[in-house]
């Protein structure tokens, strides 16, 4: 699965609606990648009838509560009527904005339990030579997915992006997206037994045209989570084709 994570952008539905429909229209032949697009959340209802079942709306974040009294939330029950089939949820960006362990483990569930798919964002801020990264990554994993059973995993992604690739100019190497991807499959497997390997793995940080192909044929993911070049129609169908080619 290939996920673009527009952020804040772009600044009209105008624009929205052109991305929308020309990385649609390239893809629609596509049929072995799943494709996701994760608008702001003010362009997801007039997006809604853009979405198919295979190039499908998701979300940058959803509250956990169905109602009530929550300034500036949007529930996941809300989305749930626009079609929208994915919520990335912990994403770093929103994490350094104050985002608890907590409150992720509350999205994650009311995500799944709508029968929606969570995208649970982990990653480091740094790497350190004693590997003390590994044991972060891993508390990240288990307090994400604390209150999420093994019924649910078929709604669960992973999507492992370490902070300082993410915005950044350079993406990991595909080695070492490899060493992480067989860590958090073991991750996966301690907590829900072999269920665990239906979970999907996905790199994100700084991810491109170039780079793409050698991450995700070396990498051992299953997809790839695109922040900036998920906003240019061209390089978007680029990094899907090259995980469209892979054989399945
Ligand atoms: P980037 O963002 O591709 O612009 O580095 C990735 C992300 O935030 O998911």
């Amino acid at each position: 699965m290939v996920v673009g994570n527009w952020k804040m952008n772009p600044q009209t539905l105008l624009e929205a609606k052109k991305l929308a429909l020309a990385v649609k229209l390239s893809t629609r032949l596509m049929r072995k990648t799943q494709i996701v697009f994760c608008p702001p959340i003010v362009y997801v209802s007039p997006l809604a009838p853009v979405a198919t079942n295979n190039f499908i709306l998701g979300c940058q974040d959803a509250f956990y509560e169905p109602s009530g009294s929550f300034t500036g939330e949007v529930s996941v029950t809300q989305l749930h009527q626009f079609k929208v089939g994915f919520v990335i949820v912990g994403h770093s960006e929103r994490r350094k904005k104050g985002e608890t362990e907590e409150t992720i483990t509350k999205k994650v569930k009311a995500t799944v339990a709508q029968g929606l798919t969570a995208i649970v964002c982990v990653g480091e801020d740094k790497r350190d030579a004693s590997g003390e990264y590994l044991g972060h990554i891993k508390d990240q994993i288990l307090s994400a997915l604390k209150d999420t059973t093994k019924k649910y995993v078929d709604h669960i992604v992973i999507a492992y992006e370490p902070v300082w690739a993410v915005g950044g100019a350079k993406a990991m190497g595909s080695r070492e997206v490899h060493e992480m991807a067989i860590f958090i499959r073991k991750v996966l497997r301690d907590l829900y037994g072999v269920a665990g390997d239906s979970i999907r793995i996905l790199y994100g940080g700084a991810v491109n045209p170039t780079n793409a192909p050698e991450i995700i044929s070396s990498g051992f993911i299953q997809g790839l989570l695109v922040g900036r070049e998920s906003l240019k129609a061209k390089s978007f169908v680029d990094i899907i084709k090259s995980v469209d080619a892979l054989p399945l």
